[in-house]
């Protein structure tokens, strides 16, 4: 830890940043992050759901070192073979009702873009979305974001933004259970629809770090029914789910549905280099044109473009969504075996689609109340035994997101850690571990 403290130290001294773990990132080789000291973990996160095709990558470091000969930037006003190239791959793999992608430089930029072109093409500024929703950092999608956590207070746009529950049947405010839901959570969203001037339903079609929500199909097919009966548009925040992660390449395919409008990051590049996208159907991108340049000088450079498209390439051609579905199955089944050993009482729910796991463990499951200090635990020990795994902004769940080329073995690994973890703090009094717990906040 020493190398580590001093750069943390240092790290404080000059950066705003928030910290979250006792250490400082060094390097990473396969599905393992290395530490200023040394130690190595095994990956859980992806860096927050980033590192789809796996850390560096021998493939696309060697496209981007080709891409450097030729050049990183190209003039915005300029396009270049690459950017044509990656929005035919882009547009090959989103529902077909999407026909123009604009470029972006993260996911909160693509979201902005969005909400541009929708307003352009409708004129209305009113937007429902989730609580325990979040699409990023920026002053538009902070508004949209999980208005208790996230909103800045007193904004005086704030009435234009709309929250409603998301279907989060472990928690159904209507006390319902799958077999005798009717929906009823739509019920409040089409009296928006009625009765506000809503331009368009933002959402994130699984929510990742609101604690990993997944609708059903059901739910999607009538928010889908609902957007065009009122002509709100649907958009879908893929920025976490896209590109593989919920076993599929894109949530909307899982659910079958066809938004009006996807935003992409993370998983688009794999982290790589920094690039967002904003797909969009054709009268949105028809509408978008009313802007003279709607994007940022540094999105879509030819280097971000060649880093993108190979490693969308090379996650089509390793069928890493496939590998999602399959080793998502196989952690979500012993992750519960193991939970409800060790800890039956506690544990709430475990769920997921693809390699996003989410578990919420509770007081009791009675109550529901969330357990934040046992999840913080978790995180921490399995931390120190050599497991990264992160949590919703607000530890009401754990969230697992392996890179999408985990093997078996990691797998394995990773179970076997989280299973020392648990039988660790079951034989531990509490205020033992406790007393050297540092903070930590691996959410968003
Ligand atoms: C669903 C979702 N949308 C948008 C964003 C923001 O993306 P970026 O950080 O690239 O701006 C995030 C980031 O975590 C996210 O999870």
């Amino acid at each position: 830890m020493k190398e580590s403290r001093a750069m943390l130290k240092k790290y404080k001294s000059v950066n705003t940043g928030e910290v979250a773990l006792p250490v400082c990132f060094s390097h990473t080789e396969g599905s393992y992050i290395y530490d200023a000291d040394g130690k190595k973990y095994l990956d859980f996160t992806s860096g927050y759901g980033v590192t789809n095709s796996g850390w560096l990558r021998k493939e696309i470091t060697d496209a981007i070192q080709d891409q450097l000969q030729k050049s990183a930037f190209a003039p915005p006003w300029l396009p270049s073979g690459e950017a044509i190239e990656l929005s035919e791959l882009l547009l090959s793999i989103v529902p077909g009702n999407l026909v123009k992608c604009a470029r972006a430089i993260g996911g909160a930029d693509a979201n902005e873009i969005i909400h541009k072109a929708v307003i352009a093409a409708t004129g209305k500024k009113e937007i429902v979305s989730f609580y325990r929703s979040y699409h990023g950092g920026t002053h538009f999608t902070l508004n949209i974001s999980d208005s208790m956590s996230f909103r800045l207070p007193d904004l005086p746009s704030g009435k234009e933004f709309h929250f409603v529950d998301p279907p989060y049947c472990y928690r159904c405010p209507f006390g319902k259970c799958p077999d005798s839901c009717n929906l009823e959570c739509t019920t409040a969203i089409e009296k928006l629809f009625q009765n506000k001037n809503i331009g368009c339903f933002f959402a994130e079609p699984v929510l990742g770090s609101g604690g990993v929500i997944i609708p059903s199909q059901k739910y999607w097919r009538r928010i889908r029914e609902l957007c065009t009966q009122y002509n709100v548009f649907l958009v879908f925040d893929e920025v976490l789910t896209g590109f593989g992660r919920t076993g599929t390449i894109t949530a909307s395919e899982v659910f079958g549905i066809n938004p009006d409008a996807i935003s992409f990051a993370k998983g688009m590049s794999s982290g790589y280099t920094a690039i967002g996208a904003a797909i969009l159907n054709a009268e949105l991108s028809e509408a978008l044109k009313k802007f003279e340049d709607v994007s940022a000088t540094f999105a879509w450079t030819p280097l971000s473009c060649t880093a993108a498209k190979k490693n969308i390439e090379l996650i089509l051609k390793e069928e890493l969504p496939h590998n999602a579905s399959a080793m998502g199955e196989t952690l979500l089944r012993k992750l519960n075996q193991l939970f409800q050993k060790y800890l039956p009482m506690n544990t709430g729910e475990i769920r997921g689609m693809g390699l996003m796991i989410g578990i919420e463990l509770v007081e009791n499951i009675i109550t529901k109340i969330p357990d934040q200090k046992l999840m913080r635990k978790i995180l921490i020990t399995a931390f120190r035994k050599g497991l990264m795994i992160c949590a919703s902004w607000d530890f009401q769940a754990l969230v697992i997101m392996p890179p999408l080329n985990i093997s078996e073995r990691e797998v394995e690994e990773g179970i076997k850690i989280i299973e020392d973890t648990l039988k660790e703090l079951a034989i531990l009094p509490v205020h033992s571990i406790e007393q050297e717990l540092p903070n930590p906040i691996i959410t968003i």
